[in-house]
Order: C-alpha cells, then sequence, then structure tokens
C-alpha cells in the first residue's frame, strides 16, 4: 500500500526553519515562520501565561475529559474578546479547535457537509497552508486580487471587482487582521466596502483571525471581524491563541459559527461531530490557561500589558527598518514596511533576490520576500537593510 504514495510538496515556511538550523554561520538572521520572538531573538512564555500555569498546576485535580465543543467558559472568554457585543449569543455556536489551522480545516469541512459544491474565495497572495487545505478536501476553489505589487498595498480596486463575481452561496476567506503573508490591510472605510458588496452577494465569509492584538490593538484588530459578525446572516470565524498568547505548541483555537438563533442546536451539533470525527475532545491544556487569564482581572490585565509590549515593540522595527532601508536604498520605495500591520510584510523582492540574500548573507525569508518583522532587532535592522540594497 504505501509504495502507492506519492511524494508531498514540502510546507515552504517549515523547511525555511530546516534549512537555517542546518546553517551554520554566525551572523545568519530568520525571518521565516511567524513565530514572536524579543530582541534576543527568544520566544518567550508570556508572564500571564506562567502564571496560570503555576496556578493550573497547584489546582487542577483531574485530566478526564471535558467537552466534546472544549471547555465551555473557553468558548464563552473567546468569543467575547473576539465579538465583544457585536451579535447576540444566541446565534452564535463554537467548538475549541486545535490552533487556528484546526478552526480553519473544521470550517472547510463544515462548508463542505452544508454545501459540498460552493467555491471557496482566497485572496492572491494568502497563507499558502489555505489553498493546500481547500485543495486537499478537494473543494472548489478561486482567487480575489489582494496585493498591488507596485505599491506593496492592497489593490482595493482588484479586490472589488473580483469579489463582485462571487455567487450566492461561495465562501470568502477574509483575513480579519495583519493580512499574511503581506501585511497590507483593508482600512475601515474599504471594510464597510467589501462587507456591503459581499451582501449583495449572499457571500458566507470565513474570517482567519491568527493576529488580533498584532496590528492596532486587541479591540481595534477586532473591529472588521465584528463588522462582518453584525452584517451577515451566516458566518464562520477560525481564530488562533498561538500567537497572542504566545502558546503556539499548546495548539488552541476556536471555530465560531453565528447564523440563524432556531438553527444554532443543529450547527452546534455539527460543530461537535466535527470534533469527534477528527480528534474527539479537543486539547484542553492552552485553552484551559487563555481562560484562566481572560478571567482573572490581574491575569488579564498583565497580558494585555505584555501583548501590547510586543505590538509596539514590532511597530518600532517597521519603523527602524524602513529609516534603515531609505538610507541603504536612498530611496522611500521601502516606506509601506512602516504602514504595513502585524508579524509580516510582503518586500516585493524577487525569487532570485530572495536566494542571494539567504545564500551570499545569511538571511532567511520566505520565497515570496515575506519577512517575519519580530524576526529582527536593533542590531539586525540595519545588517538587513544594508544586504537589500545590495540584492535590489
Ligand atoms: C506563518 O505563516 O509563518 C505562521 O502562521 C506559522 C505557520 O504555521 O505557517
Amino acid at each position: 500500500m504505501f509504495d502507492q504514495l506519492k511524494a508531498q510538496p514540502q510546507d515552504k515556511i517549515l523547511q525555511l526553519i530546516q534549512m537555517f538550523r542546518e546553517d551554520g554561520r554566525d551572523g545568519k538572521i530568520d525571518l521565516g515562520v511567524g513565530v514572536y520572538k524579543d530582541a534576543t531573538g527568544l520566544t518567550p512564555v508570556m508572564r500571564a501565561v506562567k502564571a496560570a500555569e503555576k496556578k493550573l498546576w497547584e489546582v487542577e485535580t483531574t485530566k478526564t475529559y471535558t467537552a466534546l465543543a472544549g471547555e465551555p467558559a473557553y468558548n464563552a472568554a473567546m468569543t467575547k474578546m473576539i465579538l465583544g457585543y457585536a451579535v447576540s449569543l444566541d446565534r452564535v455556536a463554537s467548538v475549541s479547535t486545535p490552533g487556528g489551522t484546526g478552526a480553519l480545516r473544521q470550517a472547510l469541512e463544515l462548508i463542505k457537509l452544508a454545501s459540498p459544491e460552493a467555491t471557496v474565495w482566497l485572496s492572491a497572495p494568502t497563507w499558502p497552508n489555505h489553498p493546500s487545505i481547500v485543495k486537499y478536501l478537494g473543494m472548489k476553489m478561486a482567487e480575489y486580487r489582494y496585493f498591488d505589487a507596485e505599491t506593496r498595498g492592497v489593490d482595493f480596486a482588484g479586490v472589488m471587482a473580483d469579489l463582485a463575481k462571487v455567487a450566492p452561496g461561495d465562501v470568502v476567506l477574509l483575513h480579519g487582521c495583519c493580512h499574511n503573508p503581506t501585511g497590507a490591510n483593508l482600512d475601515a472605510a474599504q471594510w464597510e466596502q467589501v462587507v456591503a458588496l459581499l451582501v449583495t452577494k449572499g457571500a458566507i465569509p470565513l474570517v482567519d483571525l491568527a493576529y488580533q492584538g498584532f496590528g492596532d490593538g486587541l479591540e481595534a484588530d477586532a473591529a472588521a471581524t465584528r463588522l462582518v459578525a453584525k452584517s451577515f446572516p451566516e458566518v464562520l470565524i477560525a481564530a488562533s491563541c498561538s500567537k497572542n498568547f504566545g502558546i503556539y505548541r499548546e495548539r488552541t483555537g476556536i471555530l465560531i459559527g453565528i447564523g440563524a438563533a432556531d438553527g444554532k442546536g443543529v450547527l452546534q451539533g455539527n460543530l461537535n461531530f466535527l470534533n469527534r470525527q477528527n480528534y474527539s475532545f479537543p486539547p484542553d491544556h492552552g485553552a484551559r490557561l487563555v481562560t484562566m487569564i481572560l478571567e482573572d482581572d490581574a491575569l488579564r490585565a498583565d497580558w494585555m500589558a505584555e501583548l501590547e509590549e510586543v505590538r509596539l515593540s514590532m511597530l518600532g522595527l517597521r519603523k527602524a527598518l524602513a529609516d534603515a532601508l531609505r538610507l541603504a536604498t536612498n530611496s522611500d520605495r521601502f516606506d509601506f514596511v512602516a504602514d504595513h500591520r502585524g508579524m509580516f510584510s510582503r518586500l516585493g523582492l524577487t525569487e532570485a533576490q530572495v536566494i542571494r540574500l539567504r545564500e551570499e548573507h545569511g538571511i532567511y525569508m520566505v520565497g515570496d520576500s515575506r519577512i517575519n518583522i519580530a524576526g529582527l532587532n536593533a542590531r539586525t535592522v540595519p545588517i538587513l537593510a544594508a544586504a537589500i540594497a545590495s540584492v535590489v
């Protein structure tokens, strides 16, 4: 049987981690996978997470199963953090999932179950795992233009022209904030227009919210998701705690489904069913930590303060890199780096330039020239700027 297997394409982002590890050079710089790193290059356990873990160790008396949908208190706390008061809770169903990817996978499986012929629209470009999962599930897929390679901002005319072709019942995947891989985001007025267009088209939005708190702040980063949530009769939201709680390996996420109040029971039942089919009970440790933090005033305040430190440090690095690139290239062509938000910016370099940066300078970024801003620090910003100037 196994001789029937074909080799699978390597995940380009994960491949970079291995290449970086195997590079023996001292001054190598990792701007690949989307993991936050502090100025010393460490991905710290956040203070509130450490405190919650300590407390959990003291008070936890059992490891027996929780609920198929995950711990109800976790689902409630996350729903509140993401949706605020945007929609009535009698329309909201949810399941805890293994990370944001688990939530996306469950969302797509739910769509396939309910509407196998629906086309899933993805931004061009998008996180490579989006098309990979859609394709793996054998679903129909289409792309809408998103990124303007000239300005490195959003190609808003392209977005609107392509989304005008969406058919009723099609699913449109939207990045709730901090677009991955580009770092270019719709502004509030553009979100309004996209939502108004998609409502008239009868689309079903699937929001991927993996970076809440990394862009403009915890509340501001939820604004677009809340607008979507209250504007459509049916919405799916796949959210991750990997980045904003820094609990990557704990695999903590949530899938929220919003629909008609009288259909909530069936929707919840289907979400539970999908959990049972795919992994039965979702992982609990990370979800429990998140719940403890969100429900405790002191822990929550400390977590929010540290998240804000993380966000502001990335903003500072953006500004520093834009300034350094101005100096190094004697031009304003990279000023967009300061305007982008979130962990990533797509620099607009060619694949050959990306390879040269890796081979000649030991600087690792994804092949489409996406950099993880948090991979930089005050020392490496000018090194990166000089290296970029030498290859462009
Ligand atoms: C990324 O885009 O680098 C992150 O979302 C991590 C991943 O799993 O790809």
